[in-house]
């Protein structure tokens, strides 16, 4: 899986920052970020002044009961909603200052969501989910599809590459949604509950993938709620209320992943 160090590499060129290379800057920088919704006249603070710093390639798991704000906080992270006041430095560059081409080319190229709600397109074929990412990037027709066919492989759905969402089961829809978020080979992983849905076996497939990306110097966000999910990161952030309520901190220094409970010893 050596493919997620060449792509995070060759798309170095990309964007005004050198951070996602290896920069000092860290990957994610939050200060004081607060997130209001309003609907009609009932207001929600879903996050309260949060920060946190996430270095390159570091490995986080993010836990909290349901409400708490994670997925509020992934999609801030991702750029794709932006704070009601407080600030977001991304590799380095403020969010609020990047024009729509830059966070566009910053979605497209440098992160790879696995949403919640999966957000697979119905009427797509499997690998035509997968290989969106690719096509946003402008990569090559042919090579779309292998890659995307190579992506389902990864996630164990090699037979299942012309199915459409609906035709399969759910936690095939969500191995899908991660094979799409991988197959673009990211720097950044935001990955809201990618095993929410998965058996253990699958569970530990999934996370497999994930380590293996990390080892290759992805960086990953993962909200969940289970804690064998979240062992399998070196760092785990509580969120309550809005609020980062405990931090384990960057692991130390040359630390790798713990292993997955059960990866060599068949299933739980
Ligand atoms: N688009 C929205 N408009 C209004 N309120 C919202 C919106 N999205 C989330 N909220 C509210 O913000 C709060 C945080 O929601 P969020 O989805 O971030 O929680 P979560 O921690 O991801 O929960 P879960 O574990 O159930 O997924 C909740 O109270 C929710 O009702
Ligand atoms: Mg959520």
């Amino acid at each position: 899986m050596t493919s997620a160090v060449s792509s995070a590499a060759s798309a170095a060129s990309l964007g005004p920052s050198a951070s996602w290379s290896g920069g000092s800057a860290p990957v994610i920088e939050l200060h004081g970020v607060r997130k209001v919704y309003r609907t009609g006249s009932l207001e929600v603070v879903a996050l309260r002044e949060v920060s946190l710093s996430i270095a390159l390639g570091e490995y986080v798991a993010i836990m909290g009961p349901s409400g708490s704000g994670k997925s509020t906080l992934m999609h801030i992270l991702g750029a794709l909603d932006v704070p009601t006041s407080g600030s977001y430095r991304l590799a380095g560059d403020d969010v609020s200052r990047m024009s729509e081409e830059q966070l566009a080319e910053v979605r497209n190229r440098r992160i790879g969501f696995v949403f919640q709600s999966f957000n697979l397109l119905s009427s797509l074929s499997a690998w035509r989910n997968v290989e969106l990412p690719l096509c946003y990037a402008g990569v090559a027709r042919a090579e779309r599809r292998e890659r995307a066919v190579a992506a389902l492989a990864r996630v164990g759905l090699a037979d299942r590459v012309e199915h459409r969402p609906g035709e399969l089961s759910g936690g095939q829809q969500q191995r899908v949604a991660v094979a799409r978020a991988l197959v673009g080979d990211p720097a950044l992983i935001l990955a809201d509950e990618p095993t929410g849905n998965l058996d253990s076996a699958s569970t530990e497939d999934v996370l497999g993938l994930f380590a293996a990306l990390h080892e290759a110097g992805s960086t990953i966000v993962l909200i969940t709620h289970e804690p064998d999910v979240a062992q399998a990161a070196g760092r785990v952030v509580r969120v309550r209320d809005g609020q980062i309520a405990d931090d384990s901190g960057p692991a130390p220094a040359g630390a790798s992943p713990r292993p997955i409970a059960g990866k060599s010893g068949g299933h739980r």
